[in-house]
């Protein structure tokens, strides 16, 4: 016993747990190296002295080694645990969805979140901000236990992340009194869409299928009050660089008395007009720009264009409007309602699903600006187009050749979706290539091939 006490304190400590392994039968020590015999016998003096602190290294050594059976199986159980962490992810990047960066995309989206809440919460300080405040923690948890064990609830966790984006945005409007002044719009979402009540062959010709057209959508605009404009799109049915306006409702229905205003030099320009998107809103066109993720602002008075990024924002035919027909290069479509203006666009990071962003036009700053984002579920190439009205986003899909309906809404006031509206369109036309909402008189406008029709929304 002794020898075998001399021959740990010889060792280091990995050798000793060996050797403690073979312990309860000291007979094979022996055995296995004759030379190990001869070894004490040489330095036999020196160790005698040893002996006398050996005591001490042997607890110290005992210690090790209980040390080491302890964090061992620790060490061992990290090791598995850090294996097991990392199968799901090797699952989800054998299926290319998700890798280590959206994780780590994920905890700076959090962290972008959380700050934005704090803000948030210093400047309202309300039940809201507090439910949200506290929210935002659970998710933070959520994720680091995803992060440690279960990285396939990853989706479970984005979707929130995506619920509680849309709260902050939502958050943010309430101090500006939502809602709006309209009675109707407290009503809730729109109840029924009458017959066509306009009934117009585009004004360039029934060949021109895709475009946008409508009333002027500002509601406290007096001076354009009752323009009507009408924008097919002249090149291939994707771009065009021209706008007809109408001084008055007959004058467009007559088609008598227009004026044309030339938005970009050609129809590449970076300023030309791209996709059936634009609208008409005060004194300026907002549409979506050539072959770009932005929004331009083209003023009538000053002939002049501005222009704001969507980030993230799909264009080149990557999310057009798609339900039973793509329509091409409808990647980016601009809309107004009781409310303002807003983009309605998809992007990659919201798995091609329909956006709304809320555009504000800064007159002093000279700025078209992004103020808010909400991201819907709504896979935009799963509707044929998308209105706002009342801070509600609507979308369509088709029927058959003569009837298109309403079937979802979101409501960005409260981040609620709705997906068993069926609200009908009736149309002349297979073919839709715009529909929008106009909160002046709340009727709906619709491009449909070489048509122009317009329904009346009842609340
Ligand atoms: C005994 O051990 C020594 C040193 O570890 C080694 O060089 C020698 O080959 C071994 N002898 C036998 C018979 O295993
Ligand atoms: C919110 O208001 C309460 C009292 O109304 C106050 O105690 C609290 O500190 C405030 N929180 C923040 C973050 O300002
Ligand atoms: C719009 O953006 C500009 C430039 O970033 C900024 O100066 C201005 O204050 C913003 N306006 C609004 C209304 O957000």
């Amino acid at each position: 016993m002794l020898f075998l006490f001399l021959l740990l304190s010889l060792t280091d400590g990995a050798e000793a747990q060996r050797v403690f392994g073979l312990k309860k039968d000291d007979s094979c020590i022996c055995e296995v190296n004759s030379t190990v015999w001869m070894f004490p016998a040489l330095k036999y003096e020196s160790v005698l002295q040893q002996i006398h602190t050996c005591e001490a290294s042997l607890s110290n050594l005992q210690q090790q080694v209980a040390l080491s059976r302890q964090r061992l199986p620790q060490m061992e159980a990290q090791v598995v645990e850090v294996w097991k962490r990392l199968q799901p992810h090797q699952y989800l990047q054998h299926q290319g969805l998700y890798t280590e960066l959206t994780l780590r995309q994920l905890d700076h989206e959090l962290q972008q979140l959380e700050t934005h809440i704090r803000e948030l919460h210093k400047q309202l300080n309300n039940t809201d901000t507090h439910t949200l405040y506290t929210q935002v923690d659970k998710l933070r948890s959520d994720v680091i236990r995803m992060q440690t064990s279960d990285s396939v609830n990853m989706k479970t966790v984005r979707e929130k992340l995506r619920l509680l984006k849309n709260n902050v945005e939502s958050c943010k409007s309430i101090p500006a009194d939502y809602r709006g002044v309209d009675r109707y719009c407290l009503k809730g979402l729109i109840r029924s869409i009458s017959d066509p009540v306009t009934t117009k062959v585009v004004p360039q010709g029934k060949s021109y299928i895709s475009g946008s057209w409508g009333k002027q959508a500002q509601m406290s605009s007096e001076v354009q009050k009752n323009l009507y404009w009408v924008q097919p799109l002249l090149s291939s049915h994707i771009w065009t660089n021209m706008l007809r306006v109408y001084q008055t409702y007959q004058d467009f229905m007559s088609s008598s008395n227009h004026r044309d205003f030339t938005v970009a030099s050609s129809y590449s320009d970076p300023s030309a007009v791209e996709g059936p998107g634009g609208v008409l809103y005060g004194e300026a066109l907002y549409y979506h720009c050539y072959r770009s993720a932005e929004v331009c602002r083209y003023d009538l008075n000053t002939r002049r264009v501005h222009r704001v990024a969507l980030p993230g924002a799909g264009f080149n035919n990557k999310f057009p409007y798609c339900y039973y027909d793509c329509r091409s290069n409808s990647d980016v479509d601009v809309e107004a309602d009781e409310t303002g203006l807003w983009a309605l666009y998809a992007t990659v990071g919201n798995h091609g699903n329909l956006a709304a962003s809320r555009l504000v036009w800064d007159a002093e700053a000279e700025s078209l600006n992004v103020t808010q984002t909400w991201r819907t579920r709504l896979f935009k190439k799963a509707a044929s187009n998308a209105f706002m009205a009342c801070g509600v986003l609507y979308a369509t899909r088709y029927v058959d050749e003569h009837r298109e309906e309403v079937f979802y809404a979101f409501d960005t006031a409260t981040g609620r979706e709705d997906n068993s509206l069926a609200l009908p369109l009736e149309k002349i036309a297979k073919g839709v290539s715009s529909v929008s909402y106009n909160p002046t008189n709340r009727q709906i406008y619709m491009y449909n091939d070489g048509y122009l029709l317009a329904y009346q929304a009842h609340y």
